[in-house]
């Protein structure tokens, strides 16, 4: 059966290629991002419709909601940054930026999209998305590991909250080659270094992430809800001494 899912983000990296597979299968998919020139081969295909909308402006989840309507089945929250500096570099203005586009938009994303995932029926599912750096600790990471702490928390909540109707759940990446850690992977021995971290001995790509993100929308992850799922190429939970 096709089903109606909304993606945050969904021009990015990450959220389109969870669009794409989503396509591929059958789904009618939304995505919004502020650029609908982003992910141009998705602009031609069936099923695909591009809404523009910055998440840190007013009224911009009830715009959204407008043009997906009454009823949803999924949701995404792909958004993000990697904000990296030392705590004495970071200002209030960046740990509130990080925390509005990962943590609170996300809730808001969420808020607005109740009513039509509601009467979506049953087997609702959202994916949002936290990190690695709020499972393990690295320097320069405090904002966005302080903001992706916050999804975790978020997750738990509203998956308590909205059960058994609707489920939540996150996923927390590491390094994954999208635009948005392209400043950190642009020197491929830099990117190599980093890669080497990974116990798996590469960084994510895309579609590592986006077959998770797939998965938990789907039925098949009926009895998933409130888990923060690691995708990091064992970088959180193994030492291999390597
Ligand atoms: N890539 C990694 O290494 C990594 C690691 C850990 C966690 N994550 C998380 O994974 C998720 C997906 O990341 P990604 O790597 O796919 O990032 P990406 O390629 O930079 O994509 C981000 C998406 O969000 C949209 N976006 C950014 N700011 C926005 C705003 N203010 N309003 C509306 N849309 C906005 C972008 O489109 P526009 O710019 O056109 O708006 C784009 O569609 C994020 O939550 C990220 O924090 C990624």
């Amino acid at each position: 059966m096709s089903r109606k899912i909304l993606i945050y983000g969904g021009t990015g990296g990450i959220g389109s290629e969870i669009g794409r597979l989503l396509q591929g299968q059958g789904d009618e998919v939304y995505l919004v991002g502020r650029h609908t020139d982003k992910a141009p081969d998705l602009v031609s295909m069936d099923r695909v419709h591009f809404i523009s909308g910055d998440v840190t402006s007013e009224g911009v989840f009830d715009q959204v909601m407008e043009e997906v309507g009454s009823e949803l089945n999924g949701l995404v929250y792909a958004v993000g940054s990697i904000n990296l500096g030392s705590l004495r570099r970071l200002g209030a203005e960046d740990f509130a930026r990080d925390f509005q586009l990962n943590a609170m938009a996300a809730a808001l994303a969420v808020k607005a999209a109740l009513t039509p995932m509601k009467k979506g029926g049953e087997g609702g599912a959202i994916v949002l998305f936290s990190s690695v750096a709020a499972i393990q600790g690295f320097p320069m990471h405090a904002s966005v590991g302080m903001a992706k702490g916050a999804v975790a928390g978020l997750t738990l909540a509203l998956a308590a909250e909205l059960a058994p109707r609707i489920r939540v759940n996150a996923i927390a990446p590491s390094l994954t080659r999208t635009p948005l850690a392209q400043s950190l992977l642009s020197n491929e021995e830099a990117a190599e270094a980093l890669a080497a971290q990974h116990p798996l001995n590469r960084l994510g790509l895309p579609e590592d992430i986006a077959h998770l993100a797939v998965f938990l929308l789907s039925p098949e992850a009926g009895w998933m809800s409130g888990q923060i799922v690691s995708a990091d190429g064992g970088r959180s939970s193994l030492q291999t001494g390597r």
